[in-house]
């Protein structure tokens, strides 16, 4: 049966379609995304059909939760300080097999099967991202009121960032797919937030969009309450939420990376569950949308 109404979806589409061909978004996938592979499969191809409109894309994955799954059933401790996961030797092990290899082979798979051609790579392939240690932290515990020193171990910041692999290959139609591991020039391997390093390339490389893929349907004002999504925010809102302090707990680590790129004035983001069938293509081709949109001004 053709729905005329499924076809005005089109109609919608064509301006974005226009709008968006030979830009370039950097997409993000929390661990959750890429956790099922029915989930995994679902997006990558509403991924193919960006690339396919000419939208030159980049994905970033990250994948706590699966190496925390692994680390269980290896029986290695994780060390938690403060609500914060140290990664020691053991933990990077695992780290490196999950995310280059595990979820990086499966996220690249995915979108190999819908005929995009894709690059697999981690942060220092290409010189792509130059990393240091994360220098031993002063937090104070909530609880006791002490300050702490904490060593995050084999945790990593982004110190410079080069795209150029990543235009090369863009120009040439590859859809990179980036792990969150990186190095220093001396070759120790980081773990690096994922979050921060798609913001850092979306800001390398101009993009127009960087899109956070995560398991909520956007900023929520309420935990687990979807009806108090807000749709659309400009970057003094959104500093405003911040200081109230009414941003939901998950969004936090992702505000810094945000507000850093945001301050630039060229990017949009766009806060989106990736776990939702058509949530991106709702989001991307539609007016209303389908998560929470940040504009830089
Ligand atoms: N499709 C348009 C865009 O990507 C508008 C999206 C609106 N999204 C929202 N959450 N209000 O630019």
């Amino acid at each position: 049966m053709m729905n005329h109404d499924r076809l005005e979806l089109l109609r919608e589409a064509l301006p974005y379609i226009q709008k968006f061909k030979g830009k370039i978004f950097v997409i993000k996938l929390g661990g959750t995304v890429t956790e099922h592979s029915a989930t995994l499969h679902s997006l990558a191809e509403e991924i193919a059909l960006c690339h396919q409109v000419g939208i030159r894309i980049i994905v970033v994955h990250g994948g706590g939760h699966q190496v925390t799954r692994l680390a269980r059933r290896l029986g290695v401790q994780q060390k938690i300080v403060l609500g914060r996961r140290i990664t020691d030797d053991e933990t990077l092990e695992i780290a490196k097999m999950i995310f280059a290899g595990k979820i990086n082979t499966e996220v690249a798979a995915a979108l190999h099967r819908l005929g995009v051609p894709t690059v697999g790579l981690t942060g220092f392939d290409g010189q792509l991202i130059r990393a240091r240690r994360r220098h031993p932290q002063r937090i104070v515990d909530p609880e006791t009121g002490r300050e702490e020193l904490i060593d995050y171990g084999h945790v990593g910041d982004i110190e410079s960032v080069n795209g150029q692999l990543l235009a090369l290959l863009l120009e040439h139609g590859y859809v990179p797919v980036l792990c969150c591991l990186a190095a220093d020039a001396q070759g120790n391997i980081f773990n690096i937030n994922a979050d921060t390093i798609a913001a850092e390339l979306a800001a390398n490389l101009d993009a127009e969009k960087l899109l956070l893929l995560t398991d909520v349907d956007g900023i929520l004002l309420e935990k687990g309450d979807p009806t108090t999504r807000l749709s659309r925010l400009t970057l003094a809102q959104f500093k405003e939420l911040l200081a109230s302090g009414r941003l939901a707990e998950g969004m936090l680590p992702k505000a810094d990376a945000i507000l850093g790129l945001l301050a630039r004035g060229r990017t949009t983001v766009h806060v989106i569950n990736g776990c939702r069938r058509n949530a991106l293509l709702q989001e991307l081709f539609t007016d209303e949308g389908s998560g929470t949109m940040i504009i830089p001004t």
